[in-house]
Order: C-alpha cells, then structure tokens, then sequence
C-alpha cells in the first residue's frame, strides 16, 4: 500500500509509521520538520519489511505554498496512486482563552484544519486512483460535540471539532467514488505533545498503542465505516 503520514517525527504518528513499516508492501512517505527525528525513524525502520521503502520528507506544513510547490510535485512523483492518508500531525496551545494570541490561533488553525484540507484537495486524484482509499483525520476528544471539555483548550478544540466536520463533509461529497473518510477522536495518550501541555499528567494510553489501532483502523476501517467521528478514548467520557 502507498502510505502518506504527516507529523511522523514523534508521539503517535513516529509509530504509526513504525507499524506500517512493520509490514511488507508497503511504501510509506513520512512527513514533519524535525530532520534528525525523521532520520532516526528511518534508522529504526530500516530493517523492518518495509523499512526500505520509508521515504523521509522535511516539511514545514505551515507553508501553504510549500504544499503546492514542493510537497505536492514531490508525492505526485514517488506514487502512482495512494491508498492511505493520515493527516496526525497537530499543533496545541494550553492557554486560557483571554490569553491565546493571534499567532497562536492561526497556527492551530492552519495546522489542525487547513493543512488536513489543503492535503485532501491536493491528493483527491492520486486517492481516486487507488482501489479502495481511506484519508483518516486524527481530531481530539475535545472536538465531539458533547464530550468533558477543558480550561485551556478553546482554540485546539475547535480546530478538532471542525476537522471532524470536514471529514462528514467529504465523505459525502466523494460518496460515489473508491475514498473513504473517518475521523479518529483521540483519548489522552502518553505524547510530548501531551506533556508540553498537561505537565505531570499520566495518560492511558502508550504512542505505540494508539498508533497500532490507528493502522489496523487506516487497513481495514473503510470496510465498515465512511464519514464518521469515532471517540478512541479510555480517558474522556
Ligand atoms: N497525545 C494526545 O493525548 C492526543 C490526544 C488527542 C488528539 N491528539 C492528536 O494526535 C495527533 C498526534 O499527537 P501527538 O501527541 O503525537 O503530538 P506531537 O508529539 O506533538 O507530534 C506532533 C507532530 O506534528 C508535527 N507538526 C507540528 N507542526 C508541524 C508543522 N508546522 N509542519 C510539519 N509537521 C508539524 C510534529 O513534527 P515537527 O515538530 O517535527 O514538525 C510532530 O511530528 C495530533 O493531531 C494531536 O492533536 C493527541
């Protein structure tokens, strides 16, 4: 399978590409900016079934024309087709609402809902020509309607709450065509990403767990579920 990760430098989406290079046939593109975790990834995959077919792209998605000029060409020319994309990599900021700043916001918009969209437009062709396609977004607990939700966390859930929409949306519009659409609303899982955030805290959940359910989920969930929000949570009723 044809495989594109972003965020894959740490946290979940570093082993999620560890589990897909886990398995043979699989060539996999991983994404983020952190060149020497990126390389070590590739380290710790290079003897792993697919780890010769990881290929490593630094990447700072927060450059919109980057996507378009680099990125874009770049994928077009290692795939044929694609048949997996999981936009992970996200961008949160713990503040209370009066406190968040402009900068800050933007940044967690374009990282958590407009690079997921501007990848999905820019890939739709290359997903069409896979046989049985699946885009997965990774949203947060705190984007379900109706879930706990937390002091600090205004700007980052709403970003998360409108991945999930964008997901629903999409779903429908390509209903009739070979792509699926789902969104994975996570549970706390043990990141740095989490750390940063939540100092102390001790999450449920390792990245390696999280991230085995996500590739099992990315291979086999199109079969069951199309548009759909689904809560991966041991932690937030
Ligand atoms: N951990 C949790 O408890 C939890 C709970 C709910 C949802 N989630 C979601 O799960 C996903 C993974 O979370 P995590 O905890 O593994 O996060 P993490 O450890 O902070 O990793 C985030 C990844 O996103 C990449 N990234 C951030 N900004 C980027 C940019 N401008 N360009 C390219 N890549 C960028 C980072 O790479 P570089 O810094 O190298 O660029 C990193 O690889 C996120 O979408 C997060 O919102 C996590």
């Amino acid at each position: 399978m044809n495989i594109i990760v972003t965020g894959a430098s740490r946290g979940i989406g570093f082993e999620i590409v560890k589990a897909f290079a886990g398995t043979g046939g699989n060539r996999i593109v991983a994404l983020a900016r952190n060149i020497n975790n990126l390389e070590r990834l590739k380290s710790v995959c290079e003897t792993m079934p697919s780890g010769k077919d990881l290929e490593i792209i630094q990447v700072d998605l927060s450059d919109m024309d980057g996507i378009f000029s680099m990125l874009v060409p770049k994928i077009n020319s290692l795939f044929p087709n694609l048949d997996i994309l999981i936009n992970n990599a996200g961008y949160l900021v713990n503040k209370p609402f009066k406190d968040i700043q402009r900068d800050e916001l933007n940044e967690m918009i374009r990282i958590n809902l407009m690079v997921p969209f501007t990848l999905i437009q820019s890939l739709v062709e290359l997903l069409k020509k896979g046989d049985k396609s699946h885009v997965i977004n990774i949203s947060s607990m705190g984007g379900i309607q109706g879930s706990v939700k937390f002091p600090g966390l205004s700007a980052y859930s709403m970003t998360k709450g409108g991945l999930g929409i964008l997901t629903e949306c999409l779903a429908e519009e390509y209903r009739d065509t070979n792509i699926s659409f789902n969104c994975l609303a996570l549970g706390s899982v043990q990141t740095e990403m989490l750390e940063e955030a939540f100092p102390g805290y001790r999450a449920p959940l390792t990245p390696e767990e999280m991230a085995n359910f996500i590739v099992d989920f990315a291979v086999n969930g199109q079969k069951l579920f199309n548009g759909k929000i689904l809560p991966v949570s041991l932690s937030t009723p």
